[in-house]
């Protein structure tokens, strides 16, 4: 599959390298594409581009830039070039203000996720809520004692949860679908409870993991 990846950060660029790494191809945006060139020469077969250039190429989309301006990220990579595709999004609602012991801080509202906010705008493209309640350094096949871990995914398509459900195999995660786009509440601040090991205590190698019968 062609994947465009729309962000040059650390979880633009893991992904984009697992996406690789499974046989896809990649191509990476940002505002400023030279600014890859480092990695890109470091990552062959990954191409680099605007933003739109990524999402025009992408058969599927992985959105994971700076939650704030995710918005503006869409509106650059053009709401056609995303229109009746998969984006899978990674991207947290973090306010800038400093976490409070620990609790990040967020400028949604418990009653109205990221998320949803551009699926009302973007109401073309089929978002999935995916790899945003862990860190960057684990989303590509997590070695866990206890199994694979969980991704928790939602939307309001079944077919782009399907996709992105094998996505999630690929990359050794199994998947726990949590609904429609709503379910977004509840998965973004999932990367608070994520992180809050991390502030207090600077332990960062953990993963959610659902128990069934
Ligand atoms: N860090 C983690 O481990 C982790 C884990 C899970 C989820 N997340 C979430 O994943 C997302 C990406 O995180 P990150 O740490 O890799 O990167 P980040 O620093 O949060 O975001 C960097 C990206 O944001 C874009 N950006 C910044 N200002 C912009 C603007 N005004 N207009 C358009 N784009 C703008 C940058 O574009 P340019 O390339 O053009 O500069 C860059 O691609 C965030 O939403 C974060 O909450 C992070």
């Amino acid at each position: 599959m062609k994947v465009g990846v729309l962000g040059s950060g650390d979880v633009a660029k893991v992904l984009a390298a697992g996406f690789k790494k499974h046989g896809h191809e990649v191509k990476i945006g940002s505002r400023s594409p030279a600014k890859l060139g480092d990695w890109i020469a470091q990552n062959a077969g990954i191409s680099s581009g605007t933003f739109a250039e990524a999402a025009k190429f992408g058969e599927l989309v992985m959105l994971a830039v700076k939650g704030a301006v995710a918005s503006e990220a869409l509106d650059l990579a053009g709401a056609g070039n995303i229109a009746g595709k998969t984006v899978i999004d990674a991207c947290n609602p973090i306010d800038d203000a400093p976490p409070d012991k620990g609790v990040l801080r967020f400028f949604t509202d418990i009653n109205e996720s990221l998320m949803e906010k551009l699926q009302r705008k973007f109401s073309d493209a089929r978002f999935v809520k995916a790899y945003n309640s862990v860190g960057s350094g684990l989303m590509i096949n997590p070695q866990f004692a206890g199994g694979r871990p969980t991704m928790f995914i939602c939307g309001n398509d079944e077919a782009a949860k399907k996709q992105v459900q094998q996505i999630n195999e690929q990359f050794g995660w199994e998947t726990a679908d949590m609904g429609g786009v709503e379910a977004a509440r509840a998965i973004e601040p999932l990367c608070m409870l994520w992180c809050l090991p991390g502030f207090l205590r600077n332990d960062w190698v953990h993963a959610f993991k659902v128990l069934t019968k």
